[in-house]
C-alpha cells in the first residue's frame, strides 16, 4: 500500500458524498470487468495459438479467466449491497471514462499477451486501493467486510493474469502502467 493511496481514501472518507461517487465508479469497474476479460478471451481464442498460447496452456487461460470474470460478477454483486444500503442504484456509467486507462489506451500494446498485461496493472492498482481501504481505521463496518474477499481475490488476479502475461509484456507495460498512476495520482 503507498502512502497516497491511504491519503486518497481517507480524503473519500472525510470528504461528504465522495463514498457514495466511489461506491458507483467501483461497481462500474466491477461489473465492465466481466465484459472486458470476456473480450480478452474472445481475442486469445482468435488469435492466442499465432501469439503462441496453444494446448495444456489455453486449458490454463481458459479456466483462470472464468474464475476471474466470475469473481468480479460476484464483486459487482457485492458492491451493489453496499450502495443499496446507502440508496444509491448499482449501474453501469456510460459516460464514465477512468483517468487509470485512458492513459494506458493512448498507443496500447493490443496483442493479447499485451491487454493480458495491462489486467495484470489494472488488479495491481485496484488491489493497492483495497489495502488502503481495509488498512484505515475509520472504514464503514459494511465495507470492510465485503473488500476483505474482494481484496484477496483481487491479489490472485493480479497473480493470474501476471502469469499469463509474462515477464516481456509486463515489462512492455511497465511504462504506461506508472504514467496511468500518475493520471490519477497514486504512486507506483
Ligand atoms: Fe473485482
Ligand atoms: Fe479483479
Amino acid at each position: 500500500m503507498s502512502r497516497t493511496s491511504y491519503d486518497w481514501w481517507a480524503g473519500v472518507l472525510m470528504t461528504p458524498g465522495k463514498l457514495e461517487d466511489w461506491l458507483k465508479r467501483q461497481y462500474h469497474s466491477e461489473a465492465s470487468a466481466v465484459n472486458r476479460i470476456g473480450k480478452l478471451k474472445e481475442k486469445a481464442e482468435a488469435v492466442g495459438v499465432r501469439e503462441g498460447i496453444e494446448g495444456s496452456n489455453w486449458y490454463e487461460w481458459e479456466a483462470l479467466l472464468k474464475m476471474i470474470s466470475d469473481d468480479e460478477a460476484k464483486h459487482a454483486g457485492q458492491v451493489a449491497k453496499l450502495m443499496l444500503m446507502r440508496g444509491l442504484e448499482p449501474k453501469i456509467l456510460t459516460e464514465h471514462r477512468s483517468k487509470y486507462f485512458s492513459k494506458f489506451q493512448e498507443n496500447m500494446d493490443t496483442s493479447v499477451l499485451g491487454m493480458t498485461a495491462v489486467a495484470a496493472y489494472a488488479e495491481l492498482t485496484s488491489l493497492t486501493r483495497f489495502q488502503a481501504i481495509m488498512a484505515h481505521p475509520e472504514t464503514p463496518i459494511d465495507i470492510r467486510n465485503e473488500f476483505k474477499t474482494i481484496l484477496f481475490e483481487e491479489e490472485f488476479h493480479y497473480a493470474a493474469f501476471r502469469r499469463l502475461a509474462g515477464d516481456a509484456a509486463m515489462e512492455r507495460a511497465k511504462f504506461r502502467h506508472q504514467q496511468g498512476l500518475q493520471a490519477v495520482q497514486i504512486e507506483a
